[in-house]
């Protein structure tokens, strides 16, 4: 209840210096001392802080070119401001021929032209820091695009100073091991280039050459790019498909089928962990920031090996195994889910960190594919699993449109589709005769153009996106799920992911906190407990279209409980026992 009181005081204050534009006179007792946070040791930042994911491409135009840019997202900023987050994480906006929407990068030190200038850059970082908001960018340092200057060099000489700046067999030497790539028509990493009589190696699209980390004039070069972007006062690193950096370079050959478990194989290899000390100790190390890895390895020690404190690697990463869980279109199993968010929770309990997430630019909405996304549903499952993601330990990454619900798009035609992982797949269905109805059913479902379709602004055309022609179709849902109508209704998606947001702002135990699961086995509910020191918060999540009569743990004492968050107007413990209505959340205070 204490620190409840003290948030409140302090938020007092604070509306009453906005309001009034006074500041609190001398003697006034600094709340500041109140703060509930007081008591926790080693506060870090990076772990009290929410992250914005913002898709570039497709958040705001702001010149008709139907391309979202940095002009669209700095008239945007009050709004990302009021939802409460801490951190922006941008995808790509890098100069790039947009092979593979900007993670082809041509040019490491400049902006891409759809998106803007390096001014409108510079702009955009002083207006989030403004707002005491921070910017983390996207680091796409396992393959550059073939455009980029280092790659025309390497391909134009085996004798170019830039060679060994990629991966290359020459054709002497017989056909190259097979490596499978990605994004590939054939699923062939190796690409034959004939001006050197040689096969370049690219893990993802022919246009992504993977860069040879074992080089050093490389890394240093990359070093000094990141020093670049750090020392204009960026924020943090998120470093893309970075597992993956490290190649076996004797090229030994894999065993078939190999490319289903190709973590296994391409992650984790044998120098990563020297590049990332070396990276630490000349470039992140010296600054205050964050760096978090796309993707853990395959097993728990491959995860801490990248974050635990003493390593001085990185400071969290993400896991796939909750993204694994829910491709099916017929849906997925509660338990499973829980018990991979448990899993991971307890090995990170007392060292390391991870970032929690259900959603991001490569998977599909995150309510389509773990809520429900029918007319009955959308809402109170969006805010259910918005409830989900702050309260889980760990920093919270949430991609831009959750909060207001959006949903998929579920594209038909092939037409439609922008991504290149769904184009040359489709290319390869059809080369291998497999079973085209089956490939587009799949990819209308988990295809990452879900939640690439334009952020829902209004109700006016193309949802206040563009005054052009959108680069991808707007979800014709945008006249109900917008952020104006959201906006000015209290009890829509969006003004319950503000409170929530403000929930776990608040809340050592919601971000510091133990975290204890109930009844792991119950196909509906999933319910935890998460406690630091007296603080102790009750979550119960009724992950079903139905009613549930959910009886409380006897452990826990919920005499003087108090309900501080739910998506329906009644909660209410009778008898230890609660009556949760389809997709319910309830967040209680327990004392
Ligand atoms: C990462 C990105 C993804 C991209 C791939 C290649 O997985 O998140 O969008 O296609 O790397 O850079
Ligand atoms: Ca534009």
């Amino acid at each position: 209840m204490r620190y409840i009181k003290s948030f409140l005081i302090f938020s007092f204050v604070a509306v009453s210096i906005t309001l009034f534009g006074q500041i609190p006179k001398a003697g006034v007792p600094n709340q500041r001392k109140e703060s509930p946070f007081t008591a926790i040791k080693n506060r870090t930042w990076w772990k009290e802080a929410i992250v914005y994911q913002i898709y570039p491409r497709s958040f705001k135009d702001s010149n008709g070119d139907g391309i979202g840019d940095l002009n669209g997202i700095i008239s945007k900023l009050d709004y990302i401001k009021s939802l409460g987050i801490d951190v922006v994480w941008l995808n790509p906006i890098f100069s790039s021929p947009n092979d593979d929407n900007g993670y082809d990068i041509s040019d490491y030190r400049n902006i891409m032209k759809e998106f803007g200038t390096m001014d409108d850059f510079d702009r955009l970082l002083k207006g989030l820091h403004q707002r005491n908001i921070k910017l983390v960018l996207d680091m796409v340092l396992n393959h550059s695009s073939d455009e980029h200057d280092w790659f025309k060099q390497s391909r134009s000489s085996r004798t170019s100073p830039y060679r060994d700046y990629y991966h290359w067999w020459t054709a002497e030497k017989g056909k190259p091991t097979p490596r499978y790539s990605f994004f590939d028509v054939n699923s062939n990493a190796w690409k034959y280039d004939q001006i050197t009589d040689s096969y370049y190696l690219h893990y993802f699209s022919e246009k992504q050459p993977d860069l040879n980390w074992e080089n050093h004039k490389l890394r240093n070069e990359i070093y000094d790019m990141m020093k670049f972007w750090l020392d204009k006062g960026i924020d943090g690193l998120r470093m893309d498909a970075f597992q993956y950096v490290s190649k076996d370079t004797l090229w030994k050959k894999y065993p078939d089928g190999y490319e289903k478990d190709i973590i296994k194989y391409y992650g984790m290899g044998p120098n990563l962990h020297s590049y990332l000390r070396e990276m630490n100790d000349s470039v992140t190390g010296k600054y205050n920031v964050m760096t978090v890895a796309e993707g853990a390895g395959s097993t728990l020690a491959d995860a801490h090996s990248l974050v635990d404190e003493d390593r001085k690697e990185l400071n969290m990463a993400y896991h796939f195994e909750v993204m694994d869980i829910g491709n099916d279109p017929k849906g997925y199993n509660l338990p499973d889910l829980k018990k991979v968010f448990t899993k991971w929770d307890s090995s990170f309990a007392n060292k390391g960190w991870l970032a929690i997430f259900l959603a991001n630019h490569d998977v599909p909405r995150m309510v389509s594919k773990y809520g429900n996304d029918s007319p009955a549903f959308r809402e109170t499952s969006s805010k259910l699993l918005s409830t989900l993601i702050m309260t889980m330990r760990g920093t919270p990454f949430y991609f831009n449109g959750d909060e207001l619900g959006m949903s998929n798009i579920r594209f038909d035609k092939i037409e439609d589709f922008r991504d290149i992982a769904t184009l040359n797949a489709y290319k390869n269905v059809l080369a291998k005769g497999e079973d085209l109805n089956a490939f587009m059913n799949k990819e209308k479902f988990i295809s990452r153009d879900n939640t690439r379709t334009p952020f829902q602004w209004d109700a006016s055309e193309n949802a206040g996106f563009t005054t052009g022609q959108p680069w991808i179709k707007v979800n014709p849902n945008y006249k109900e799920v917008n952020a104006q109508r959201e906006e000015r209704d209290p009890n829509s998606v969006l003004a319950y992911f503000k409170k929530v947001v403000a929930l776990r702002k608040s809340s050592p135990a919601l971000i510091y906190g133990s975290y204890k699961i109930y009844d792991i086995d119950h196909p509906q509910v999933y319910c935890y407990l998460r406690s630091q020191g007296n603080e102790k918060i009750l979550v119960i999540l009724n992950f079903s279209n139905h009613n549930v009569n959910y009886p409380i743990d006897k452990g826990i004492n919920t005499s003087l409980s108090k309900l501080v968050l739910s998506n329906y107007k009644t909660a209410e413990i009778k008898d230890h026992k609660i009556d949760l209505l389809p997709w319910q959340s309830v967040v209680y205070k327990i004392n």
